[in-house]
């Protein structure tokens, strides 16, 4: 069983890759939120769990998941986080509450927009033909059930996963700075890309409430670009996950 959470598509493509390449099946982690069930592991299973990184953290969704495991000893248990450049210390704030027995880093194109631009079209299609590269090795790893860490935590990481999450969760999370533009054509979009369900369209206008994790999946979505986070993403692009086999597959020579 494969466990993912996406906003803009990055981490559903490797769980769907994994899917693929693995043969098991996928369970979206805010759908085991919502039945809110404690999951059993059995020592013979193989669960993995695949997730964006937040802060060089976990994003919340995933962090009340795990609340929900019980876990035999035995079992194999793996973690994929999706990154723009690096995950920090995710890893092994992850292993320090459930037992792994792998945890990658997958580099993928940037959608955080409040703080940085998307990447230019031709470098998040080389992160993506290097990250499915990078996916043969993972599933290989899985498919013998190869006890591996393979993760980016680039400069500072106890200093950008502790400090710099902390202020994330403190401060970043916040509904507030969402507005719509005259554009905004009532089309709810948004509300039906929201992986927390935390956007109502009423009279055509949407209306954010108090469950925003930052996946930025409205904004990103939002076919009219109509959607704003505070000052800065008016002027920044947009991005969701939308290449296709031929493109990822073109320069892998298969
Ligand atoms: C709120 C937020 C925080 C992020 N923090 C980081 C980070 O700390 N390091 C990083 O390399 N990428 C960061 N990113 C980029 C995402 O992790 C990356 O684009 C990911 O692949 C998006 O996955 P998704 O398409 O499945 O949502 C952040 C993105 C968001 C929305």
């Amino acid at each position: 069983m494969i466990y993912y959470f996406s906003g803009t598509g990055n981490s559903k493509w490797v769980a769907e890759t994994i899917a693929e390449k693995t043969g098991d099946e996928l369970l979206k982690i805010t759908d085991a939120l919502k039945e809110g069930k404690q999951i059993h592991i059995d020592k013979n299973s193989r669960i993995g769990i695949v997730f964006p990184v937040y802060a060089w953290n976990l994003p919340i969704p995933v962090a009340e998941f795990i609340k929900l495991l019980d876990i035999d000893g035995g079992a194999y248990i793996y973690a994929v986080c999706t990154c723009g450049d690096n995950v920090g210390l995710t890893v092994n704030i992850l292993k320090k509450r459930i037992r792994l027995c792998g945890g990658y880093s997958v580099k993928m194109p940037d959608n955080y927009i409040p703080a940085f631009d998307v990447d230019d079209a031709q470098t998040a299609l080389e992160k993506v033909r290097d990250a499915s590269k990078k996916l043969d090795i993972i599933c290989g790893d899985i498919n013998s059930e190869k006890a591996r860490f393979d993760y980016d935590k680039g400069r500072f990481a106890a200093l950008k996963s502790y400090a710099a999450s902390y202020l994330f969760n403190k401060y970043a999370l916040s509904s507030k700075p969402f507005y719509t533009e005259p554009s905004c054509d009532g089309c709810k979009l948004c509300e039906r890309s929201c992986p927390t369900e935390n956007i109502t369209v009423v009279d055509g206008m949407p209306f954010w409430g108090d469950k925003c994790v930052q996946c930025l999946a409205c904004i990103h979505r939002c076919p009219q670009k109509a959607i704003q986070y505070g000052k800065f993403t008016k002027k920044r692009g947009r991005y969701f996950f939308d290449f296709t086999e031929e493109e990822i597959n073109c320069k892998k020579g298969r």
